[in-house]
């Protein structure tokens, strides 16, 4: 089925019964328009209209659509959850209940009038019976707002068509024309009519060709349409009041969070705070995706904590690891039951389509921390710029190495930088991080060379490779949020290049890195560190020299 046909069959029927009316309206005011040129034409368009529309069969579809139409609309209104829609739809909304106020008076002035009375009820009657009365701006009001709300609802079934897109200026060109038509056509009828009025003749004849209703005929119509018109208010009453009714249960059965800095908010009980913010646009820090573990999403408790269920065990760990205070609870673990008012601890941006890395991305992958060493003693007395070029010289000869392998370099430390290896999954990011380790290697002995050649001392660094869990995120103000990497494997891989100063090595791999990549270390000299910052001992095996990786890894000998 045509995805212009999708939803369930009160959408469907909706659109039916709209294209029905709109058709019907498009040939009415064309009709009109008719009135321009003369009166035979517009009475012949007329009689033409009347082969469909005054038989009995379109007759019954005619009305039969009005009524689905405006009912299914009604209802569609009185069942939502909330008023707010976009502008243009609470216009069109608008529009179309304003359509039956003043159709009503129409449509009994016209068809109930023949059906009762017997008025021939022909363009001329009605012009004349308008012609300056209020009435008569009422209705050429009418005409615009049946036009434009069926040119919305036509428009908004259609938009996403690529057709219609491309069709689109030439129509509404062509839907604006069709109102000044019809009204120019009202007018010109109307002023012809008014003239042949004047001759009392011709008015006496016109009225019986007419069947013009009498006193009591018109009397009994106004009644009519006074009746119909309360009827309508009353349906609408009815609607408004099923609307309050439903939001008043719903209510009963949701609950109410106020946003300290920001919205109040209902939703359903069950829910957790975290999707409740979520269902409600509200922007929300949630860096673990509601996993319980980043803590990023807590909030402070001002109101209502009393009445909220306590902490599991899981949740006090780790707001107890943040050392939030005693009224913070994380809101991907907390289902309100009664109303809060809640603090989000940390506040995105406010706006809320920020990229999908500022929610944050946890990955286990492998992470380089590198460091120069002796920066300080080196450069010591030197000048500025010949620290900044000596720097930049080794950035640029080692760099390329952390690229080539697939890796990225997330932050520059000075005379260090931190590379990460965000690859398909652990194994291939430990790989690479291995390879990366070997190739800097091998590139700052090239580099070394050129500065002994040069006269200068070689450059000794330090490199340590850990893979563990990691969150990527942007983080920072709305516009100003650069990647960072966040998670105690950062902190771990830090520490595992100090320790190779102390053990006067060049590389030290925590046995994670060796495991993920698929190397055995059975044979490998691995040694256990307390690492400062580290709650558990580590393994790890050091390497003298990263270029002789391969044949360590290959041989099995640390
Ligand atoms: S979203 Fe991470 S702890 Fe709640």
């Amino acid at each position: 089925m045509s995805d212009l046909w999708r939803g369930d069959w009160t959408t469907r029927t909706r659109i039916i019964t709209g294209l029905i009316l709109f058709a019907f309206a498009f040939f009415h005011f064309l009709n009109l328009g008719l009135g321009l040129f003369s009166d035979a034409a517009i009475d012949w368009g007329q009689d033409a209209r009347h082969v469909v529309t005054r038989n009995p069969l379109g007759e019954m579809i005619l009305f039969a659509a009005l009524l689905i139409h405006a009912g299914l609309s009604l209802f569609k209104l009185a069942a939502r959850r909330s008023l707010r829609m976009p502008i243009w739809e609470a216009t069109q909304v608008a529009l179309g209940l304003i359509i039956p106020l003043l159709l009503i008076k129409h449509i009994v002035h016209t068809r109930v009038a023949h059906e009762m009375f017997g008025v021939n009820d022909e363009y001329g009657y009605i012009t004349v019976l308008l012609w300056d009365t209020v009435d008569g701006a009422w209705q050429a009001g009418l005409l615009l707002i049946v036009w434009l709300h069926g040119c919305m609802g036509l428009h908004f079934w259609l938009r996403a068509k690529s057709w219609w897109q491309r069709w689109l200026p030439a129509l509404v060109g062509f839907a604006m024309l069709i109102p000044g038509f019809a009204l120019a056509g009202f007018l010109t009828q109307g002023r012809r009519m008014v003239l042949l009025f004047q001759d009392d003749d011709t008015r006496w004849a016109l009225m019986e060709d007419y069947h013009w209703p009498d006193r009591d005929a018109f009397t009994a119509l106004i009644a009519i349409a006074d009746t119909l018109l309360y009827a309508f208010w009353a349906t609408l009453a009815l609607a408004a009041a099923f609307y309050v009714i439903r939001k008043f249960l719903s209510w009963r059965k949701s609950v109410h969070i106020q946003y300290t800095n920001g919205p109040e908010v209902s939703a359903f009980k069950g829910l957790t705070l975290l999707e409740i913010s979520r269902a409600n646009g509200v922007p929300h820090t949630s860096l673990c995706g509601g996993r319980g573990r980043c803590t990023t999403c807590r909030v402070i408790i001002e109101q209502g904590g009393d009445r909220l269920h306590p902490p599991s065990a899981a949740e006090a760990r780790s707001l107890a690891a943040v050392k939030a205070p005693a009224n913070a609870r994380l809101a991907c673990q907390i289902r309100p039951t009664h109303p809060l008012t809640v603090l989000r601890v940390f506040r995105p941006d406010g706006t809320r389509d920020r990229a999908h890395a500022s929610q944050g991305e946890e990955r286990r992958l492998a992470i380089l921390f590198l460091d120069m060493r002796g920066f300080t003693a080196r450069t010591t007395g030197q000048l500025p710029y010949d620290v900044v070029f000596l720097l930049n010289r080794f950035f640029d000869a080692i760099v390329p190495g952390i690229i080539g392998a697939n890796g990225t370099v997330d932050k520059d430390l000075g005379d260090g930088l931190l590379a990460v290896f965000q690859t398909e999954d652990e194994k291939s990011s430990a790989q690479a991080a291995l390879k990366a380790a070997e190739d800097i290697s091998t590139a700052l002995s090239e580099f070394n060379a050129k500065l002994v050649e040069e006269g200068g001392a070689p450059v000794a660094i330090g490199i340590g490779l850990h893979l563990g869990d990691l969150v990527l995120g942007e983080i920072g103000a709305a516009g100003n949020a650069p990647r960072t990497l966040i998670g105690d494997s950062v902190n771990t891989a830090s520490r595992l290049e100090s320790q190779t100063k102390e053990l006067g090595v060049e590389l030290l791999i925590s046995a994670s890195v060796l495991q993920a990549a698929g190397h055995a270390t059975d044979g490998l000299s691995l040694q256990e560190f307390q690492l400062r910052g580290v709650s558990e001992p580590l393994t790890a095996l050091p390497v003298k020299h990263a270029t002789a990786l391969p044949q360590l890894l290959a041989t099995g000998q640390g």
